[in-house]
């Protein structure tokens, strides 16, 4: 026998010893390679023909030692797989397998959130088409023919005079068409414009739209339901301001601040040391809204806002850029 078969056995008893079903047949290949009568005497004997004597000392040797250790390393963990299962088949202080989950994209997430927060006040989450028409986008909103939102700067025109729909409030014109008063919905959807992509604009967005009639519906109204879900949604110290705007559908027409969540109204970088934070568009629906949809502009009245999702996720988040909510780096995504 040379050094390179001794090799080769040596390898082979490990492999042995190392898959014994249990301490009688590890006990049985420790009398097979190292006992008395066993296979490491005998080959001692040959060691006084072998052409290198040192080199052929040392492998056995080698041999030696590593089966022994292989013996005894078999032995303890059949040992110890013996008393776990004595114990029972689970070891219940073992850490659990760590999983990789899934997790909502911010936009999703203020989707949820936001209507949640509508819906505990009673609201009722209605959708429409992402493809409109400029009958339910701009008409039935009291959106003059050359108003300056319909250029074809600002609109994705389809063939056959259908468009991309600005915003939602185009959910609003279809829904009060389809349902009596009184009527309390939000809408969240995506809307488009074509506007150049840059850290604050995209052409493909979303908005969150409110739409609330019932007889007697007031801006006191308004802004309460404003002041709550200022509450809900940054925290109870924040609060709601209108500041006087101007929107085809609403007469009058607000856009509301939100006071900083961040600073709590003293000033920072958040609120660029205003103290507040431009939140959305609002106002109280103008008749001629209520008159294309057939309702009777005498008998009702109502509120109605919207307000942009990713501006939102951008103050509530942190997030400096637009861009990086549509990048879609789910390692960039997963923080928030
Ligand atoms: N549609 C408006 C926009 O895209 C936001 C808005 C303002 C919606 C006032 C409303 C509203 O319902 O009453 O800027």
């Amino acid at each position: 026998m040379d050094i390179h078969e001794l090799e080769q056995r040596t390898q082979q008893a490990l492999d042995e010893v190392q898959s014994a079903p249990d301490a009688a047949a590890v006990e049985a290949l420790r009398v097979h390679y190292l006992g008395r009568n066993g296979l490491l005497p005998q080959w001692m004997g040959l060691l006084k023909e072998a052409a290198d004597k040192r080199a052929m000392g040392q492998a056995l040797n080698r041999f030696k030692t590593g089966v022994l250790a292989a013996v005894n390393a078999r032995k303890d963990a059949l040992a110890a797989e013996a008393k776990a299962a004595q114990a029972g088949a689970f070891d219940l202080s073992l850490p659990g397998r760590w999983t990789r989950r899934g997790r909502l994209h911010p936009i999703t997430q203020l989707i949820d959130r936001t209507s949640a927060i509508f819906r505990r006040m009673g609201f009722t989450v209605a959708d429409g088409p992402d493809i409109e028409t400029e009958h339910y986008n701009f008409d039935a909103l009291n959106t003059p023919a050359d108003h300056a939102a319909r250029d074809t700067q600002d609109t994705f025109y389809l063939p056959g005079g259908n468009l991309l729909r600005t915003q939602t409030s185009a959910v609003q014109a279809r829904w009060m068409e389809a349902h009596k008063p009184p009527v309390r919905i939000v809408c969240p959807g995506r809307c488009y414009r074509r506007d150049t992509t840059d850290a604050t604009h995209s052409a493909n967005f979303h908005q969150i739209e409110g739409l609330y009639v019932d007889r007697r519906v007031s801006l006191a109204d308004l802004k309460s339901d404003m002041d709550h879900f200022a509450r809900e949604l940054m925290g109870s110290g924040v609060k709601s301001r209108f500041r006087a705007h101007f929107f085809p559908f609403t007469e009058p027409s607000v856009e509301v601040d939100f006071s900083c969540h961040m600073c709590g109204g003293k000033g920072c970088r958040v609120c660029k040391g205003s103290g507040w934070i431009e939140i959305m568009g609002a106002g109280m629906v103008d008749p001629n809204v209520f008159a294309a949809a057939g309702y009777e502009p005498d008998t009702v009245t109502g509120y109605a806002f919207g307000m942009g999702l990713e501006r939102l996720a951008m103050i509530l988040f942190g997030i400096d850029d637009i861009r990086r909510l549509y990048e879609n780096d789910a390692r960039y995504l997963a923080q928030f």
